[in-house]
Parts: C-alpha cells; sequence; structure tokens
C-alpha cells in the first residue's frame, strides 16, 4: 500500500493511557472492599515472581489525585481503568458498598475535571471470591445475572459522565491461563472447563451490552480484546491453511462470537470431536447475536506464526477415527482422547517463533507492523469503530543518580507502533483512540514491579514499597509532545 502523504490523526483522536485496577490500586481489604480471586491466588507460594501480590502495588486507591495531575499535565486525552467488582458488591451481589463506588466516582470527577475521558473496563480479570466460592465463579450459569448486576449498578451511576466503556478485558486471555495453564486464577488445569466457562462469559458480556443498549443510550460499549495476528510461516499450502487455523482458534473464536453471535464452525467441530465443545443451550445464540459491541477495544503486543503441525493424524474424519488411532505408533496419538482433547490444536496448527523479529526480555516478539495488519483484519472483518486499548513496552527501567529513566527504548517501541497505526488510518481503518499501556508503573500479575510499562516510574520494588514517589520517565515528556502535535512531533 502506497501512500504519498499520511494523513493526520482525526481530531478528537483520544490519546490514552492504561491501567487495571488489581494492578495499580492497592487497598486490597480498605473501606468494606472484599477479596477477589486474585487477593487469594497471589497468596498461593510459587505463583507470582517473588511472592509478589497487589495488597498495596502503586497505592493509586489513596494517591489518585497526584496521579490524575500527572495525567493533565502530560495533557492525557483519556484514561483508561478499570473497576474491582469486590470493592462494589464485597460479596458479588448484594448489598453495595457505597465507599467503594465513592472512590471510583472521585476518580471520574477528577478526570472529567482535567478534561481527561474516562474509558471504564468492567472486568480485567478480579471476580469477587465470594462468587468463586459459591459457585465457581464463572464455571456457573449464575454469574451471568450477578455480572449484569453488577454492570447495571455502574451504568446507572455513571452513565452520564462516562461515555466509553469496555465490557470485559483479554477474555481469550484470563480464560487459557486460568482455566487452561494453571498460570491465573481459578488456577486450573481443564480444557473442558476453559471452553464452558468461556462461553458462560460470552452470554455474560452479551446480557451487559444489552443492559447498556437499554440504560446508557449515547455511550458506546465494546469487549478488547487481545489480539493477534496470525502470519504463516511460508507459502507451502498446507501452512497457509494451519495459518487459518490459527487465526480462527485464536481469534475468531472470540471475536466472531462478540460481533456476530456465532462459533466459528471448523473449530467448533473440532472441539465436539474431542468432547470439549462448550455446552450451548437453548436460547443461548439467541442471546449472543442480540448483542453487537458499538466498538472493539483492541489490546496489541504482538502476533503468532503458524505452520501445520508435522505429526501425521490418521485419516477418517469422525470419533471412531479418532479412538482407533490410539493403538498406532506414533507417541501422540498413543495418548488417550482426554490428552488430545486438552491440547485442541494440535490438529490443527503449531506456533512457530518468526525469524524476522527481535524480541523483548521476557520473549515478546515487537513487531509495529502487526498492529497495522490487526487493524486492517479486523476493520475488514467486522467493520466496526476501534480503540487501541492497549499497547506497551515491558522493560527493566533504571533509576539514574539524577533520578530520572532515560527510556528511549520505549519510545522506539512505541513510535514505530503509532506511525503504524497512522498509516493504518491513512489505510481507513476507523480508530477511535490509542491507549498505552501503561500510565504509571504497575504490578506486573506474574512478573512482579521490575517489569516495567509506564510513563511514570513508580519507585519501588518486589520486596519493599519505599516512598513510591512518581517519576516522569524520559518517554512521558515524548508522550506529551505527540499528545500536544497530535501525533505529529512523532
Ligand atoms: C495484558 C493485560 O494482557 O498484558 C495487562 O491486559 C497486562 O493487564 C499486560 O499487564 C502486560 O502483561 P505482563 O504479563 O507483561 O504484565
Amino acid at each position: 500500500m502506497y501512500h504519498e502523504k499520511l494523513e493526520k490523526f482525526p481530531q478528537n483522536f483520544l490519546w490514552g493511557a492504561a491501567s487495571a485496577a488489581y494492578q495499580i490500586e492497592g487497598g486490597w481489604n480498605s473501606d468494606g472492599k472484599g477479596p477477589s480471586i486474585w487477593d487469594q491466588f497471589t497468596k498461593i507460594p510459587g505463583k507470582t515472581f517473588q511472592g509478589t501480590n497487589g495488597d498495596i502495588a502503586v497505592d493509586h486507591y489513596n494517591r489518585y489525585k497526584e496521579d490524575v495531575k500527572l495525567m493533565a499535565d502530560m495533557g492525557l486525552k483519556a484514561y483508561r481503568f478499570s473497576l474491582a467488582w469486590s470493592r462494589i458488591l464485597p460479596d458479588g451481589s448484594g448489598e453495595i458498598n457505597e465507599k467503594g463506588l465513592a472512590f471510583y466516582e472521585n476518580l471520574i470527577n477528577e478526570l472529567i475535571k482535567h478534561n481527561i475521558e474516562p474509558v471504564l473496563t468492567l472486568y480485567h480479570w478480579d471476580i469477587p471470591q465470594a462468587l468463586q466460592d459459591r459457585y465457581n465463579g464463572w464455571e456457573s450459569r449464575q454469574v451471568i445475572d450477578d455480572f449484569d448486576n453488577y454492570a447495571r449498578i455502574l451504568f446507572k451511576r455513571f452513565k452520564d459522565k462516562v461515555k466509553y466503556w469496555v465490557s470485559f478485558n483479554e477474555q481469550n486471555v484470563f480464560t487459557a491461563l486460568g482455566y487452561r495453564w494453571e498460570a491465573h486464577p481459578p488456577n486450573l488445569s481443564d480444557v473442558k472447563k476453559m471452553f464452558e466457562a468461556n462461553h458462560i462469559i460470552n452470554l455474560a458480556n452479551a446480557k451487559a451490552i444489552n443492559s447498556f443498549h437499554e440504560l446508557v443510550p449515547d455511550g458506546l460499549i465494546g469487549p478488547s480484546f487481545g489480539y493477534g495476528p496470525m502470519y504463516s510461516f511460508n507459502c507451502e499450502p498446507e501452512n497457509v491453511l494451519a495459518t487459518l487455523n490459527g487465526e480462527e482458534f485464536q481469534n475468531h473464536w472470540w471475536l466472531d462470537v462478540y460481533v456476530n453471535g456465532k462459533y466459528p464452525k471448523a473449530t467448533f467441530k473440532q472441539l465436539v470431536k474431542l468432547g470439549v465443545a462448550p455446552t450451548v443451550e437453548e436460547g443461548d445464540l439467541q442471546l449472543l447475536q442480540s448483542a453487537k459491541p458499538d466498538f472493539l477495544g483492541v489490546n496489541y503486543y504482538h502476533g503468532g506464526t503458524v505452520r501445520a503441525n508435522e505429526i501425521e493424524f490418521p485419516s477418517g474424519d469422525n470419533d471412531a477415527g479418532l479412538e482407533k488411532s490410539f493403538e498406532a505408533t506414533d507417541p501422540y496419538l498413543m495418548k488417550p482422547k482426554e490428552e488430545q482433547a486438552q491440547t485442541p490444536e494440535k490438529r490443527m496448527f503449531s506456533n512457530v517463533s518468526n525469524p524476522f523479529l527481535e524480541k523483548t526480555k521476557w520473549g515478546w516478539e515487537i513487531d509495529p507492523v502487526g498492529i497495522r495488519i490487526a487493524l486492517r483484519r479486523l476493520q475488514n472483518r467486522y467493520d466496526l469503530p476501534m480503540m487501541i486499548t492497549e499497547n506497551g513496552l515491558g522493560a527493566f527501567d533504571d533509576l539514574t543518580n539524577e533520578r530520572t529513566i532515560e527510556d528511549d527504548y520505549r519510545i522506539e517501541y512505541l513510535r514505530g507502533h503509532i506511525i503504524e497505526i497512522q498509516k493504518a488510518i491513512t489505510d481507513g481503518v476507523d480508530l477511535i483512540g490509542y491507549c498505552a499501556w501503561s500510565f504509571t508503573d504497575l504490578l506486573s500479575w506474574l512478573n512482579g514491579y521490575q517489569k516495567r510499562y509506564g510513563f511514570v516510574y513508580i519507585d519501588r520494588d518486589e520486596k519493599d514499597e519505599k516512598a513510591l514517589e512518581r517519576i516522569p520517565k524520559k518517554s512521558y515528556f515524548w508522550y506529551k509532545s505527540v499528545i500536544a502535535t497530535n501525533g505529529q512531533n512523532l
């Protein structure tokens, strides 16, 4: 695609930054807050880097005014943050904790006072522990009404103040890490449960979106999906087909449901054969189809590269064929069906490393062009306005003797991605805004406080909270000038 000149960013483009409640707030039991599943999970030995947790985090709960002041000084146009469900409903349902609600109301008022558009996320991974204990959280259909009740409280309370709402943050990530990889709460490795819970979350998402459209007709709501475009390892047709499978299994499996209320057929059939497909009850598809999001939130860090799995699979297209194959000599095929069912994608594709891309210290590919590819693909397939709700670089930062942070590598990362976004806009993509991850440094769920993303350094480490001093990094001043010139000074 050739452009003689890149178009300017739209007027009113939302230059923003993002965060999530558990990662910044602290105050884990302040003012009547109930525990969430993260409050419990992080206390299990060996689960997080050096046993870190969000009990204090970066103490945003007590310092939000100072943080908003830093946003205002930067000229930030939008701030995306999430609400802790158990701060508002300590028991998950029932009595409202007014003090919890007041915290968010004060934060929103403070943002508005400084002309910063609030972008409110309903759920960023921290379901109340009470609901986990009562009925296993997302595994029970009871949660659909409880989530809707929680969402309706917020819609009613903030409908005149908040225009942009995100329903679920990265449903693909928290279901996989929580139900398959034992890396997040509820700490399970059960693929069937993952698909069942995921379906129930889809229903909760749809019901809440319908409530939103009833209660906040002038607002916009959508999920934030962790999108990684899939690349084919090469042009060998088998690999191209595997890439199609990868894109469907990793991405369309969620996005098609959000936007069109349908599961992609090929993946669904595979899951049925392996006995791990979700239980779709009568009326489910109608509910899913009735709730179209107004925009798509896109969290982009990297994509993935895919090739056909070299394992030879038996011919035959039915369960009987599968069963029979277990007598074969191939070590993978000899495994019982349950084990195949735990790795359903093995029959569809395998992930490989991309030799063209460098990686961060944590092994995440750095791929600015991928954000343009992501936006183009999503625009073509779903044709909705989009907002980048997360994008950023996790890095070690050094505090110099002069107490500055010279994070040129972060500037380079962000600049590269923003240029590609501008190209995507010039291509014709409808983008509302860009929220970098993150505004201040914060708790990386599993990587402690050393993996930093913020524009603002927080002087604390794993063992010592110190004074939690806020220090703007070099990237803070760079982004300030990007915002002031509406993206002209990159
Ligand atoms: C996203 C999450 O998946 O990635 C954020 O929405 C998270 O909450 C971010 O912090 C970066 O992940 P990590 O593991 O590097 O902290």
